[in-house]
């Protein structure tokens, strides 16, 4: 084995290093509204659901030279945002809409992608994601030490593209076809599906 400590690798590598490991990452590809009425859309794979009930996610924003990325700025001031998963047909256009552009910037127009309203938050969503999930900011915690702000939220309403809801309540993951997040620019697609019941006790 090898052995590592974070104090052995510059920050930049530590980061490549923690991003290759927790693999595969799921990606939220987040839109949202600023106090000046601007749309923005950036994706996030430092992504996860974190509680059912009442549904919640979060997702980890660093910061850009120092300053504090759009989705930060516009989710503070707002208290909204809605996760659009990302499939492999839009993989793309996810990754146009990474680009540092200027605050104010609508990714949606420099990817082409066509919006869909939202019913209960200001931010539309994007109208081809297979699944979209409106959320109100519940909380924003600074992750201490780091750069990086955690921002959670509670689910208040998703979209699901109609052949994606199985009759047990489940997401049909074969049809989703989601796209996840490696290390590098490196991304993965699902393979295999299996099943396993958890041990009585
Ligand atoms: C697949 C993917 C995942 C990303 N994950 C994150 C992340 O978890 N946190 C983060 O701060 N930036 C992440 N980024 C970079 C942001 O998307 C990028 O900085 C973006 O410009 C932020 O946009 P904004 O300033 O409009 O909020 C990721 C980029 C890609 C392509």
């Amino acid at each position: 084995m090898i052995s590592i400590t974070p104090n052995q690798l510059s920050p930049r590598d530590a980061y490549r290093l923690l991003n290759s490991t927790v693999v595969p990452r799921p990606i939220a590809w987040v839109s949202t509204i600023g106090a000046d009425g601007s749309i923005n859309l950036a994706p996030f794979s430092f992504f996860n659901a974190v509680s059912g009930n009442p549904p919640t996610v979060m997702f980890s924003i660093s910061q850009r030279a120092g300053k504090p990325k759009d989705t930060l700025r516009n989710a503070q001031a707002t208290g909204e945002f809605v996760v659009n998963l990302v499939d492999e047909s839009l993989a793309a256009k996810m990754n146009q809409t990474s680009g540092d552009w200027a605050y104010g910037t609508n990714e949606f127009e420099i990817a082409q992608l066509e919006t869909a309203p939202s019913l209960d938050v200001q931010p539309p969503r994007v109208a081809r994601a297979p699944i979209a999930l409106e959320a109100r900011v519940s909380q924003i915690v600074p992750v201490l030490g780091t750069p990086n702000t955690l921002i959670l939220g509670h689910v208040v309403r998703w979209h699901i593209r109609d052949d994606l809801l199985r009759p047990n309540g489940l997401i049909d993951a074969t049809r989703l076809h989601p796209i996840a997040r490696l290390g590098g620019d490196e991304y993965a697609t699902l393979a295999a599906i299996f099943e396993m019941t958890r041990p009585t006790v």
